[in-house]
């Protein structure tokens, strides 16, 4: 597959697509969606890929939407084309994505950012939500999902202000999972992509789709959820030799991953 805004390469078992727009600090225009939506979609249809990793450039995970773009926009074309609802096809992917984030993740990157199933970051990432700046708001899910993972105080202040976070705060407000040195980045977010791929497939993609439930559903309904899952899991493969190997004191050899 021919990208003109991304690369995407395998290492192992891990799909990792890298934004490639250096000369706009990796600005998502329709290419750059058109181009990251299809790798996804290839990747999660992949057998042999167990875990997706999205990352930037050291400068910039991605400064937003593409200003120069949109500005000409106008409302009659956002509401027909249903503007960033090609976004929603990411939450289909029902392998889990890696966000490694260096350098700038504002506007859109930011909401690229948690659009994946959590963020390693670099010291030297930066998230915000500078829309404001522009005469405008969030638009490809900051308003909703910022507010979720740092609370309404911190995503009020961030929305408003439009100030930038950086990786220690974002750290400590639960926006990443973890901060690395920058030279770091790739390999730790590989290694940790590694990682999960090494499980047993089907397990890691009930994982996920059992943690993204506690979003959409209430305690009660997802408690259930998770416990249906839970029992459903009695029935892999994967699970007699997860446990067989621990009693037995040896490494798993998971059958599907
Ligand atoms: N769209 C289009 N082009 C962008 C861009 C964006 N979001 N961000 C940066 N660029 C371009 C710049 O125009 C510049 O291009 P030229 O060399 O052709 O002038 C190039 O990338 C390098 O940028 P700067 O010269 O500005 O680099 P800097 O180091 O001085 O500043 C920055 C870096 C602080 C990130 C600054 O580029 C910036 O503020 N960018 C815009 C950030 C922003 O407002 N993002 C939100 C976009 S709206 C959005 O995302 C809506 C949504 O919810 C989906």
């Amino acid at each position: 597959m021919a990208y003109e805004t991304i690369l995407a390469e395998t290492r192992g078992k891990v799909g990792l697509i890298t934004l490639n727009r250096p000369q706009a600090l990796n600005a998502i225009n329709s290419g750059l969606t058109r181009d990251v939506l299809e790798a996804l979609k290839i990747y999660d249809a992949d057998p042999a890929i167990g875990c997706i990793v999205i990352t930037g450039s050291d400068k910039a995970f991605a400064a937003g939407a593409d200003i120069k773009e949109m500005q000409s926009r106008s409302y009659v074309d956002n509401y027909l084309d249903d503007f960033f609802a090609e976004w929603d096809a990411m939450g289909r992917v029902r392998k889990p994505i890696i966000a490694a984030v260096g350098g700038y993740a504002l506007g859109g990157g930011c909401e690229l950012a948690m659009a994946c199933d959590f963020i390693i970051a670099a010291d030297t990432a930066k998230f915000g939500q500078p829309e404001i700046t522009l005469g405008v708001m969030p638009g490809m899910g900051g308003s909703q999902r910022l507010t979720r993972f740092v609370g309404k105080s911190k995503a009020m202040d961030m929305c408003l202000t439009g100030r930038m976070m950086d990786a220690a705060e974002a750290e400590r407000s639960g926006l990443v999972s973890r901060v690395v040195p920058a030279s770091e980045l790739i390999e730790e977010a590989l290694k940790a992509a590694t990682k999960i791929a090494d499980f047993s497939l089907p397990a890691v993609m009930m994982n996920k789709e059992a943690v993204n439930r506690s979003y959409e559903m209430t305690l009660a309904e997802g408690l259930r959820f998770e416990r249906r899952v839970f029992h459903s899991m009695f029935a892999l493969e994967d699970q007699k030799e997860g446990m067989s190997a621990f009693a037995e004191k040896r490494k798993p050899t998971f059958k599907n991953r």
